[in-house]
Parts: C-alpha cells; sequence; structure tokens
C-alpha cells in the first residue's frame, strides 16, 4: 500500500484510467521534446518487473531514455525509487497492460524493446498473449522504428524456440541467437544485467537463452482492438 502511495509522487511514472487512455495519452509522439527534453533514442522494457534493464541500461547509456512498462506498481516501485535516488532524468515507467502499449507511441518513435523474462505461457491456448506472438509484435510494430531492434532474454526452452518459430515464419531478421549466453562466454549488456526472475532462474542453473532481431518491412499487423481490455 506504502509503495503504491509512494508510486503517485513520482512525476516519471504514467498511470492512466482506461477512460483517460481512450481519450488519447498526452505524451505520444511527444516523448522527446516535452517529457525527456532531449533527442535520445527511446528504449521500451516490456514486463520489466522492478525495472532491472530500464535503470541499468538508463545508467549505463545516459544519452538514451528507457521506458519500463509493466501491470504491477509494486515491483515497478523498486525501479522508479532507484531512479529517484540516483537522479536518473531519462528513466520512466507506464503502468498499463500491454496490450493498451500502441496507445503510448506514436509511429517510428521507438529504436528498441526489451523483453525480460516474459511469462512463458506455456499452454498452447495462451499463446497469444506470449509477448514474441504475432499479435504483440503487431502491436510492436506500430512505433517501432523500421531498423529498430527487439531484444528477448528467457530462462524458457519454450519461449525461446517458440520465437525462433514466429521470426522465421514471419521473414524476420535474427540479427542474434545464443541458447546459454553465461555458458557460452558472451560479454555485453546482456549478461551485465541480471532481473530479478533471472537470478531467480540462475540459482536453480538454469540456461539463460536470448535473442535479438528486426520485424520483417512487409509485415502486416494484426487487427487491434482495444475495447475487451476495459
Ligand atoms: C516473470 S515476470 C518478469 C519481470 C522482470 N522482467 C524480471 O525479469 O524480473 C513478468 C512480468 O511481466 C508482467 N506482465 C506480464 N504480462 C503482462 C501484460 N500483458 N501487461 C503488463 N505486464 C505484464 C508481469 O506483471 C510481471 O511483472
Amino acid at each position: 500500500m506504502q509503495r503504491f502511495a509512494e508510486n503517485l509522487t513520482f512525476d516519471n511514472l504514467f498511470q492512466y484510467s482506461y477512460e483517460d487512455l481512450m481519450q488519447g495519452f498526452p505524451l505520444k509522439g511527444k516523448w522527446h521534446r516535452d517529457f525527456f527534453q532531449n533527442e535520445g533514442e527511446l528504449v521500451v522494457e516490456m514486463g520489466c518487473g522492478k525495472g532491472e534493464y530500464t535503470v541499468g541500461l538508463a545508467r549505463k547509456n545516459p544519452d538514451k531514455n528507457y521506458i519500463g512498462v509493466d501491470i504491477k506498481g509494486a515491483r515497478m516501485w523498486r525501479g522508479l525509487k532507484t531512479a529517484h535516488e540516483e537522479g536518473l532524468k531519462n528513466v520512466a515507467f507506464i503502468r498499463t497492460r500491454i496490450e493498451l502499449i500502441p496507445l503510448f507511441f506514436a509511429k517510428n518513435e521507438v529504436s528498441q524493446i526489451w523483453i525480460t523474462f516474459p511469462d512463458p505461457q506455456i499452454r498452447a491456448i495462451k499463446e497469444k498473449k506470449r509477448l514474441t506472438s504475432p499479435r504483440f509484435l503487431s502491436r510492436y510494430s506500430g512505433f517501432l522504428k523500421p531498423d529498430g531492434v527487439i531484444h528477448l532474454k528467457t530462462d524458457a526452452l519454450l519461449l525461446y524456440d517458440y520465437t525462433m518459430e514466429v521470426i522465421e515464419q514471419g521473414g524476420h531478421e535474427l540479427l542474434y541467437a545464443n541458447e546459454d549466453i553465461y555458458g557460452s562466454g558472451l560479454k555485453s549488456e546482456v549478461t551485465a544485467i541480471q532481473t530479478f526472475y533471472e537470478q531467480k532462474w540462475l540459482g536453480y542453473q538454469t540456461k539463460i537463452k536470448y535473442l535479438k532481431f528486426r520485424l520483417n518491412p512487409d509485415f502486416v499487423p494484426e487487427k487491434l482492438s482495444y475495447g475487451k481490455l476495459k
């Protein structure tokens, strides 16, 4: 409860009611000019939890801007609090369902998307809920730049294999794939920052997998509707 109350005091947290969002999000297409007040790239983390990537990358790259997205405000509080304590001006958070994310950004506004340890949604019936499904890629395609990049970091082989299939079937461009980032000796921002869930899975000796890809420029997005989410 205390975290929710403190969240209300952060001027870099955006949480809108469905009704208000339907009236239009005021920073859509204006994040650079009206919020960050710089021209640095915009990078968005989907399902950010406590925001380790959002905050960690913001620390490393002060010339870029980072936005964490999640529905769980109590988790996001951790990232908000750290960004506040460290005076990071290139960090913001949006509390929303990711299904609504196209309402927050304009065409070509975002350069990169990180998807960190999303729920794998194991049952086939839940396939559309996977954050790398064609339906979610359709959502991202509305605001990701044509040369924009999507990063997936996961413990789940099922989600890794599924995303590989989505990339292949959709004609997307696979830029990098690694089924065991720590075992392979990779050294980059992919291994330098570990999320809460990542540490949990590493504790069980699970191999951490990473994929990086670019959307097919001829990708035809699925038709999106927001009404059912009310
Ligand atoms: C397994 S946790 C991973 C959190 C963090 N990225 C990490 O690695 O520690 C998945 C996160 O995604 C969020 N999430 C899943 N589906 C979502 C959706 N449709 N909209 C918003 N948040 C979602 C959950 O609230 C949760 O915080």
